[in-house]
């Protein structure tokens, strides 16, 4: 194959590439998007052999049925609600694949001893020194979302400035390599050292920021590719890689900015940690009484409410109750109740996750309010129903300084007359901490699972 014939496939690869992620941007052509983005792969798979001479098809193969086989079983398989460690997962490999690149390639164009020196290229240095790190913080995020270690930050003294100094020590070996010390050890200790250093960044960054973690390291493994990309002279691996990188930064950046923090206070700020004041103020807070409800009487303030708004978290995922959310608030509308839905950007455990969920069960999209035209409605609001949220709602993020979700925004749900929150015990959210709201006299309880509860109430309205 000529080389302006693969460029030009090449280009059309990237093409589909940049449409599979303009596609990807809405729940509505998602699966358009992974399609297109899957068939550009394809064609840069097949051209990538073509061009390097065709042969090995079968290890080829065999790869693609490995891969592509786990692939297909965990999409079918894997709850939604485990969605986030299928992504550290996948995206850890990516890391460990252009870290294993880096080996091998540098172990092929090392010459004998004794022959003359051949230029290292940084792209090596750079793919082994980031893909292990993505590999190996990805593997603590998985085993932290698995809850096969804790989720809460584990620090120590001295941890950020060991940190550091691990991390100098892989770059000084890489250095010495690109600088002409030509020993495949080097990037051996390198490769390890930046694995070590990958599981003890991850370590002190508490569960709930797992997501924006994961979506770092998913840019971390779009760099790695593209030094890949450089490595072996594969220009669709190197813009691949950037697009990678890009989004993976520009998700990062968002999810930050709907928490209200920083990316260095999420990786820096062991978050989950109660300072004593915050916790004694969210004892005190969480002092009072709580108020719990019977369907019957729940599905009575609901029929004769005038405008009732649904607030979706994390547990309605865990429930899958957003079909019968849906035919409740159908039911509602039938009784000329005003419904609408409150998305607060980082409900659940994944950008969209709220907005797909819902999508699934055809809510009507005008009824769907992101936090900023939601928030204004609350005081106008009869009953705020909470389905399985707990963080987004939590009003220490607006009044208790030392809370780790201070200043983070919320759904100011408190300020609807009533408030319904379904759950089915008192346990807290992903943050880990107390939640005044459920101690608000405005609030009252639904306990049990939000799919058996939505169901009852579905009932009781129907009966009324
Ligand atoms: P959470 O604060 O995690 O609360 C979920 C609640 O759902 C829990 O309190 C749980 O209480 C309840 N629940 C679980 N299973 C249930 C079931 N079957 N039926 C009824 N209730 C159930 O969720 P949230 O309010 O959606 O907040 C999201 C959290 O994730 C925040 O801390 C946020 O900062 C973090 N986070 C999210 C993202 C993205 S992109 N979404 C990114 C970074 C961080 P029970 O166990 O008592 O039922």
């Amino acid at each position: 194959m000529s080389v302006n014939v693969s460029n030009l496939l090449y280009l059309i690869t990237i093409v589909t590439f940049v449409l599979a992620l303009r596609f990807l941007s809405s729940p509505a052509h998602a699966r358009r998007g992974n399609q297109i983005g899957a068939l550009g792969m394809l064609v840069a798979i097949v051209v990538t052999w073509v061009k390097t001479g065709g042969t090995s098809w079968w290890a080829l193969a065999i790869g693609m049925l490995i891969g592509g086989g786990f692939g297909a079983v965990a999409a079918r398989k894997v709850k939604m609600t485990a969605m986030p460690q299928m992504v550290a997962l996948f995206n850890g490999v990516g890391g460990g694949a252009a870290a294993l690149i880096s080996l091998a390639e540098l172990h092929r164009i090392l010459p004998e001893p004794g022959a003359p020196k051949v230029d290292i290229s940084l792209a090596i240095v750079l793919s082994a020194l980031i893909g292990s790190i993505s590999f190996a913080g990805s593997m603590v995020a998985f085993a932290k979302l698995q809850e096969l270690i804790h989720g809460r930050p584990i620090t120590y003294p001295g941890q950020q400035f060991g940190n550091g100094g691990l991390f100098l020590a892989a770059l000084a070996l890489g250095i010495a390599l690109v600088a002409g010390v030509q020993d495949e050890w080097l990037l051996w200790g390198l490769t390890g050292g930046a694995a070590l250093f990958g599981i003890l960044f991850v370590l002190p960054i508490g569960g709930a920021d797992m997501p924006v973690v994961i979506s770092l390291l998913n840019a971390f493994t779009g760099l790695a590719a593209a030094a890949t990309g450089f490595e072996l002279e594969n220009n669709v691996l190197i813009v691949s890689g950037m697009l990678v990188g890009a989004s993976g930064t520009l998700l990062t950046l968002l999810m930050g900015r709907a928490m209200n923090r920083s990316v260095a206070n999420v990786l820096f700020g062991a978050f989950g940690q109660l300072t004593a004041e915050a916790a004694a103020a969210a004892a005190g807070a969480a002092a009072g009484t709580v108020r719990s409800a019977s369907a019957e009487d729940v599905a009575v303030m609901l029929a004769y409410a005038h405008k009732v708004v649904f607030v979706p978290g994390y547990g309605l995922a865990v429930a899958q109750a957003q079909h019968d959310v849906r035919q409740l608030a159908d039911l509602l509308e039938e009784r000329g109740v005003e419904v609408s839905y409150a998305i607060h950007p980082v409900a659940g455990r994944m950008p969209g996750h709220m907005n797909v969920l819902l999508a699934e069960a055809n809510v009507p999209y005008p009824q769907l309010k992101e936090m900023e035209d939601a928030n204004p409605e609350f005081a106008r609001t009869d009953v705020a129903v909470v389905v399985g949220a707990n963080d987004v709602v939590n009003p220490d993020a607006r009044s208790n300084q030392g809370s780790p979700i201070y200043g983070m925004p919320i759904l100011n749900v408190d300020e609807a007359q009533t408030v319904v929150v379904l759950k089915r015990s008192m346990n807290p959210g992903f943050a880990g901490i107390e939640n005044p709201l459920f101690y608000n006299p405005k609030t009252v309880m639904l306990f049990g699972d939000a799919k058996e509860s939505i169901t009852k109430l579905i009932q009781d309205v129907k009966a009324l």
